[in-house]
């Protein structure tokens, strides 16, 4: 049977060393091995949430200038979510939330490391903000971005523990942290935040969920 992507971890690994920092990589390590535990323990598949846990934060150590430019090359204003709900935010979205996508139009573009796996590329590419209707894959990788053990806050074990068994439990408290965390500094929220997170409050049956 035929794979849909081929699954080179030792060629990405390679790849994603000279891409991001020293740091950057031990977490995108701890966020592999963290998916493939979490992938193991809810059915999905390990080597597609390998790959995409390790390969999430490809793009995170770009200058804002870099992910400027690549967002642009790559045409992504006119194709993603817009993180902030307003239709003019073409260029210059921070390079803490544009790391996803360009992460995911990297991993998908030949000259970098062509992976066609749709699934891969779309855990990689939701999982700072997340959406509305996660695939159970990119759930994973969402999560185990929060809760690798390299993560030093308090929450990351906690959280870790929830997703052994409910990951769309954990995945609500990623989404409560980051969201709050986006408030209390005063920046701008991602709409696709809150749209993901009343989905899984929805399908946990939570307070408002009608
Ligand atoms: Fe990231
Ligand atoms: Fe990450």
């Amino acid at each position: 049977m035929g794979r849909l992507c081929d699954y080179d971890i030792d060629r990405y690994a390679r790849k994603l060393k000279g891409m991001v920092t020293d740091g950057r990589y031990r977490h995108s390590v701890g966020v592999m091995e963290t998916a493939r535990a979490l992938a193991a323990a809810h059915g999905a598949d390990g080597d597609r949430a390998s790959v995409a846990g390790l390969l999430h934060d490809l793009a995170r150590d770009l200058s804002q200038g870099e992910s400027d430019a690549l967002w642009a090359r790559y045409g992504l204003g006119a194709v993603m979510p817009q993180p902030y709900g307003f239709p003019d935010y073409g260029a210059g979205v921070d390079a803490s939330i544009a790391h996803s996508y360009i992460g995911a139009a990297m991993a998908g573009d030949p000259e970098v490391l062509g992976i066609t796996d749709e699934g891969v590329l779309d855990a990689i590419r939701h999982h700072t903000v997340g959406k509305a209707n996660m695939s159970l894959l990119a759930k994973v990788v969402f999560v185990a971005d929060y809760a690798e053990p390299g993560r030093r806050y308090a929450e990351a074990g906690m959280v870790r523990e929830v997703a052994s068994t409910d990951i769309d439990a954990a995945a609500l408290m990623k989404l409560d942290r980051s969201i709050a965390e986006t408030v209390r500094k005063g920046r701008m929220a991602a709409v696709a935040a809150m749209a993901a997170r009343n989905w899984l409050i929805r399908g946990l049956g939570g307070p408002g969920a009608r």
